[in-house]
């Protein structure tokens, strides 16, 4: 058994956890991050690829914006389309911002490359993560991260501080006693089938459809990459999705007047994602910190997940930073204890928008036999949106991406 200290230990090396351990090294706090995947399976990992606008000006910030806005789309909009016709939201016009389409793996990469290059201390492969020695206090004693190295040996890490950035399946949640966390969840009757295929995009922006077979979205990741996802059964086997069953799905809930078929080419990645929103509160126990998906999750078609994981540590950096490092007001906890709070807003608001585009896109009765009144008031719901400004406006000020908390509360924002 080896026993060392770390200031901050930091479960899970997503997007939440790598970020999170490169703003504390800016900040001169050293961080261990363990991770149950290898290196490998973590870049390749194929997620969503939606940077809010917020969050491209963070990355730029922290140094982490060459290769983004190298390979990175710019888009200033993106298209609905239901009644067989496609409509443009242009984000520039409506709010004056756009978003940034460029792949999560591609952000894990640049992240893992940066903390390397900095001399970070990043354990992959790592096995049995458990967290003890919680006893709910900032104040009280050190938890404790217990692990199985990749060399077999058994590490025990002392930390000042816990992050919990291991996803909603990771260990630190649960770590907490029983009755700690309030929980708040919604399933949804649909997963998404997700396909990354060879082939040009057929589109310059996002299309969002609303078909009578169930949403479509085709996105992109280059401009010989597309990413298009298909609403399907949540017990989908993707064995039973052949491309030539995909590509005849697509084309035809994507399908709007006037609009060439899209490109098709090979498919070179296949999967089904759950859908699901869920939120913990408070997002800490004592010295122990939740952020990312270990503390929220949300159906992908807001494309929020992402973000919201990078706006939490972007809150947490600042209050590590501020409890741990010196200069003046060094050593207060304030901002530690307003954490949770000061995520949550934002939180919930992510979490609205985002069911409100899942309710407003998927048919959630097509096992049933359909719902013609719920049809009728979704199709009213994007008729509004794309013939009002101010419900466009709506839609595209959140696609875009409030400010960070931490800059909202300087502008005067509401989240
Ligand atoms: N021990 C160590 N690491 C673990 C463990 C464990 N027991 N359990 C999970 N992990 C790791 C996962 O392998 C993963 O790499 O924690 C990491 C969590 O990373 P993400 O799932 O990418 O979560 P997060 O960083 O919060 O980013 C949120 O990811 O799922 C998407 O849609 C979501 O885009 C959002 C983003
Ligand atoms: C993606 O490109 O993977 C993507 C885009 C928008 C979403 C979800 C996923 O809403």
């Amino acid at each position: 058994m080896r026993r060392t200290r770390t200031q901050v230990g930091i479960v899970g090396a997503g997007p939440a956890g790598l970020l999170l351990s490169h703003l504390l090294h800016l900040d001169g706090i050293e961080s261990v991050v363990l991770e149950a995947k290898s290196r490998d399976y973590v870049e390749k990992r194929v997620r969503a690829g939606v940077l809010e606008s917020p969050t491209v000006q963070l990355l730029d910030e922290v140094g982490l914006g060459d290769r983004l806005h190298r390979d990175g789309l710019r888009h200033t909009g993106i298209h609905l389309a239901f009644d067989g016709a496609r409509h443009h939201l242009d984000f520039e016009d409506l709010v004056g911002q756009g978003i940034t389409v460029y792949g999560q793996q591609e952000v894990v990469k640049d992240l893992i490359a940066r903390r390397l290059d900095d001399g970070g201390d990043l354990r992959f492969e790592v096995d049995d993560v458990t967290l003890t020695e919680l006893d709910g206090t900032l104040d009280g004693q050190r938890p404790v991260l217990t692990v199985t190295a990749a060399d077999g040996e058994v590490d025990e890490l002392e930390c000042d501080y816990v992050a919990g950035c291991d996803g909603f399946h990771g260990p630190t949640r649960t770590a907490a006693p029983h009755g700690v966390w309030h929980t708040f969840d919604r399933d949804y009757p649909f997963a998404w089938l997700g396909i990354l295929a060879e082939a040009p995009p057929s589109s310059t922006e996002l299309i969002y459809a609303y078909s009578p077979r169930g949403f479509a979205l085709h996105s992109m990741r280059s401009p010989s990459i597309t990413r298009n996802y298909l609403q399907v059964p949540p017990d989908t086997d993707v064995g039973d999705w052949p491309d030539e069953r995909i590509w005849s799905e697509l084309q035809y809930r994507l399908d709007a007047e006037g609009e060439p078929p899209l490109t098709e080419g090979p498919i070179v990645d296949k999967g089904v994602t759950p859908m699901r929103s869920f939120v913990t509160e408070p997002m800490q126990y004592g010295r122990l910190f939740l952020a990312g998906d270990a503390a929220h999750i949300v159906p992908p078609t807001g494309a929020k997940g992402m973000n919201l994981a990078i706006a939490d540590v972007w809150v947490l950096g600042r209050a590590l930073a501020h409890r741990l490092r010196g200069g003046p007001g060094a050593g207060s906890d304030e901002l530690l204890r307003a954490y949770s709070d000061t995520c949550l807003g934002r939180v919930w608001r992510a979490e609205h928008f985002s069911w409100f585009m899942t309710s407003m896109l998927h048919r959630f009765d097509l096992a049933d036999g359909g719902d013609p009144f719920q049809h009728q008031l979704q199709l009213s719901q994007l008729r509004y949106t794309a013939t009002s400004r101010a419900a466009a406006s709506s839609l595209a000020e959140n696609y875009v991406g409030l400010p960070l908390p931490s800059r909202s509360a300087a502008q005067g924002a509401a989240v």
